[in-house]
Parts: C-alpha cells; sequence; structure tokens
C-alpha cells in the first residue's frame, strides 16, 4: 500500500507514520508528502528520510483549498501511485477532486473525540468544557469538517492543573500511536480480495 501525506505543519504525525513504515511496523510505504506550507518542517522530516517532496499552491489563500489546487494535488499523488492519502496536520478543507479521485481512501487525525469538540484547538475545548476524558481520532474524510467515518479513537485524562499545552501535547503522543494502528488497519481492510476472488 502507498501513503500520500499531506500536512501543514511540524509533521510529527508524519514522522510517527514514517517510522513504523521504517520498522516494518506498517506494512506501506510513503511514496510523497505534500505541503502548501514551504516553512513546514513536514518538508525536513520528509527530506532527511529521502522521501519525494511537493509544495501545493493555494493560490495565495490563507486558509482556502482552491479547487485547481487540489486536482493538481490528486494528480500529483495519483502519479506517484498513492492508494492511500492520510491528512497528517492539514490545516485545509479537503472536497473534490481529490474526493472524487480517491474515494474512502483519505484518512485524517483529530485531537478530540469526535463527534465531541469538531474545529480548530480541540484540546482547548475539551479544556474549556471541563471534560475528564479527551483524545483523538482517525476518520475517513467525507468532505466535511472533522466528519466522516471512524476508523480509531485514542483515550486520554484531563488531568488537574492541565492547561492547553500539557494537554495537548498527551493528545499528540496518543495520535502518534493511533494513527499508525489506524493505516493498519485500512491495509488490512484493503488487502481483503474482493468476494468470489
Ligand atoms: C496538531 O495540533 C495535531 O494535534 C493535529 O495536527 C497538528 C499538527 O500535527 N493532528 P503534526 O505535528 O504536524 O502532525
Amino acid at each position: 500500500m502507498r501513503l500520500g501525506i499531506l500536512g501543514s505543519g511540524s509533521g510529527s504525525n508524519m514522522q510517527a507514520i514514517l517510522d513504523g513504515v521504517a520498522d516494518g511496523s506498517i506494512p506501506a510505504t510513503i511514496a510523497l508528502v505534500m505541503t502548501e506550507n514551504p516553512q513546514g518542517y513536514i518538508l525536513e522530516r520528509a527530506r532527511k528520510a529521502g522521501i519525494p517532496t511537493a509544495l501545493i499552491d493555494c493560490r495565495g489563500f490563507k486558509s482556502k483549498f482552491p479547487e485547481e489546487a487540489q486536482a493538481e494535488t490528486a494528480a500529483a499523488l495519483k502519479e506517484a501511485g498513492v492508494d492511500v492519502v492520510c491528512l497528517a496536520g492539514f490545516m485545509r478543507l479537503v472536497k473534490k477532486p481529490l474526493l472524487e479521485a480517491f474515494p474512502d481512501r483519505i484518512l485524517n487525525i483529530h485531537p478530540a473525540l469526535l463527534p465531541a469538540f469538531p474545529g480548530l484547538q480541540a484540546w482547548r475545548q475539551a479544556l474549556e468544557a471541563g471534560v475528564k476524558e479527551t483524545g483523538c481520532t482517525v476518520h475517513y474524510v467525507d468532505g466535511g469538517m472533522d466528519t466522516g467515518p471512524v476508523i480509531l479513537q485514542g483515550k486520554v485524562p484531563v488531568l488537574e492543573g492541565d492547561t492547553p499545552e500539557s494537554l495537548h501535547e498527551r493528545i499528540l503522543e496518543a495520535e502518534h500511536r493511533i494513527y499508525p494502528e489506524a493505516i493498519r488497519i485500512v491495509a488490512r481492510k484493503l488487502a481483503v480480495p474482493a468476494p468470489g476472488m
């Protein structure tokens, strides 16, 4: 299974996936890493591992992912022979044509137990809501914001005296555990021959 990874920032989730591929615990290869952020450390992590990278041209939009950029991204991923796309700290909403190019094949990780706390800074939302437990979710992307069928969740306690930073750090550690496991689940699903084969 060939993975394409899209990320906008530090790429710590991409690193966790990369480490899993390197130690053989994730039955996949990373074919391409893409970002719209030329300063994103995710690029450095990929380059250090000798993984091809490509920049996404969002035409100057700060947060929008314009349709032509989605089409170019889909084409680059297809060109690289990608089977499954992993959004890893990717801050733009994926829609057509990417969804059409990779139906039920785009994963995302969100730092909360969806459907709770969708959107930005989910760890801060959880803290402000006073919940005693939160976590992270890997789900299929269906074009909504942090919606789509859940693949795997990891729970994380909210501790006395937690700050947004301390809670986010604990959630991030859980992310780095469940994303590789979620990819293993998807790889097993995709490896199952279609009925009657
Ligand atoms: C983090 O806030 C993480 O919780 C979320 O995306 C952001 C960046 O993660 N999933 P990464 O270090 O770029 O993977």
